[in-house]
């Protein structure tokens, strides 16, 4: 799988150290709160999971799977899976793992406004700002990419590379496999 990667963007001590700088974002600003985490899967999983290890406030954690309604050209409709987490009075911290176009993430947060969320938050570890296709921008950024497709550390390509522990590249060959 690692023979798949044509240059790493992102390495596993540039990770950390993001991390660690939005763990002490969050934790300064909801001091004194009790934040509900709400990851968007599947691609939120190691970043959600690393960071609420550096939490130091009371939080909870809550999940949403989503699938964008594409035809041919994501409509930014999204259709939640399953049972949506009640989020009335809450302090919500969004977490996905990039935020590209941002249809995902602007109808997420117009849904938890929708059910009364107190506050919505958004954080993503990538920032992809030349991919944005709608006005919305995240609160908490791990760091920026340029307009390239990266995989690892959640993102994927086809569902595989998720278990990477750092991003990366892919080489051009693996895409006409
Ligand atoms: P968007 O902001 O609505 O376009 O959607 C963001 C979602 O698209 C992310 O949660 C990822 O699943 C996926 N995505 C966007 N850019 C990339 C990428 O470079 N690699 C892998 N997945 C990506
Ligand atoms: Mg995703």
């Amino acid at each position: 799988m690692n023979n798949d990667i044509k240059k790493i963007l992102i390495s596993q001590e540039d990770i950390q150290k993001m991390l660690e700088k939005l763990s002490n974002e969050i934790n300064n600003d909801y001091k004194g709160k009790k934040p509900l985490f709400i990851g968007l899967l599947n691609g939120c999983v190691p970043f959600m999971c690393d960071l609420l290890k550096y939490i130091n406030v009371y939080c909870t954690t809550s999940y949403i799977k989503v699938s964008s309604y594409c035809g041919k050209e994501s409509t930014g409709k999204i259709n939640v899976l399953g049972s949506f987490p009640d989020v009335s009075g809450k302090d919500v911290i969004l977490v996905d793992d990039i935020l590209d176009t941002g249809r995902t993430l602007k109808e997420c947060m117009r849904l938890l406004i929708e059910n009364n969320a107190s506050s919505v938050k958004i954080c993503v570890l990538l920032d992809k700002p030349e991919g944005r296709k709608v006005d919305i921008e995240a609160d908490y950024i791990g760091g920026l990419v340029p307009n390239e497709f990266v995989v690892g550390y959640g993102l994927d390509y086809n569902e595989y590379y998720r278990n990477l522990p750092y991003i990366g590249v892919l080489k051009e060959e693996v895409y006409s496999k």
